[in-house]
């Protein structure tokens, strides 16, 4: 049976739409959620017919309350895992010690390789030939949970963010299903620091 999951979201959701179109994920997407009202993933998710809820960061006194609300919304849904696909809130520690294995959070870059905001920039700024994409369970440090799939990505000579960042957005899209699929068979286990595939 498929475990029910949540994609969390903050803008134009094209990993949401992988992970929708993809024929074999083995997960429900039970729910999308928004830090903000009227981005694109929100209408992604109407269009394939998945529920959404907004957690409005801003509404919120603290990240505490922020992230206690998403833990309530998250719950509610009877999800089993929340799937970060270009969410751009740090998760506190309760949310991440009540979820521990079960968040996964997709990253532009070769984690520990360029942690952050604007990875892409960074590698570009940096000069490196080679970055790429990283698939992380999410602990209480930003971008440096335990690496469960990377792949590499060539940066060219001519590459400015945006170019990259597409060069890098193919590969997003065809690991992140990969991994959730693997992931939602139970195939993912953590030991440590290291990720095995079984
Ligand atoms: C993706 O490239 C993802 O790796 C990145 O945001 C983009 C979202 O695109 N995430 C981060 O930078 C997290 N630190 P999408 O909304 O089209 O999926």
């Amino acid at each position: 049976m498929n475990i029910k999951i949540a994609v969390l979201a903050s803008g134009s959701g094209t990993n949401l739409q992988a992970l929708i179109d993809a024929p074999d994920l083995g997960a429900e997407i039970s729910l999308v959620v928004s830090d903000r009202p009227g981005i694109v993933a929100l209408d992604r998710a109407h269009d394939a017919g998945i529920e959404s809820a907004v957690v409005p960061y801003g509404e919120y006194g603290s990240r505490a309350e922020f992230c206690s609300a998403l833990n309530e919304v998250a719950d509610g849904a009877g999800v089993e895992a929340l799937v970060l696909a270009g969410f751009m809130r740090v998760l506190d520690g309760g949310l991440v010690s009540a979820w521990k294995d079960r968040i996964l959070n997709i990253h532009p870059s070769l984690l520990p390789a360029f942690p952050g905001a604007d990875a892409v920039g960074q590698a570009l700024e940096h000069g490196v030939k080679v970055t790429g994409v990283t698939v992380h369970f999410v602990d209480e440090k930003v971008d440096h949970g335990p690496i469960i799939a990377q792949q590499s990505v060539p940066v060219l000579p001519d590459d400015d963010r945006e170019s990259l960042h597409a060069r890098i957005q193919i590969e997003e899209h065809a690991l992140y299903p990969r991994v959730v699929s693997a992931f939602a068979r139970g195939r993912i286990v953590v030991d440590g620091r290291r990720v095995r595939w079984e």
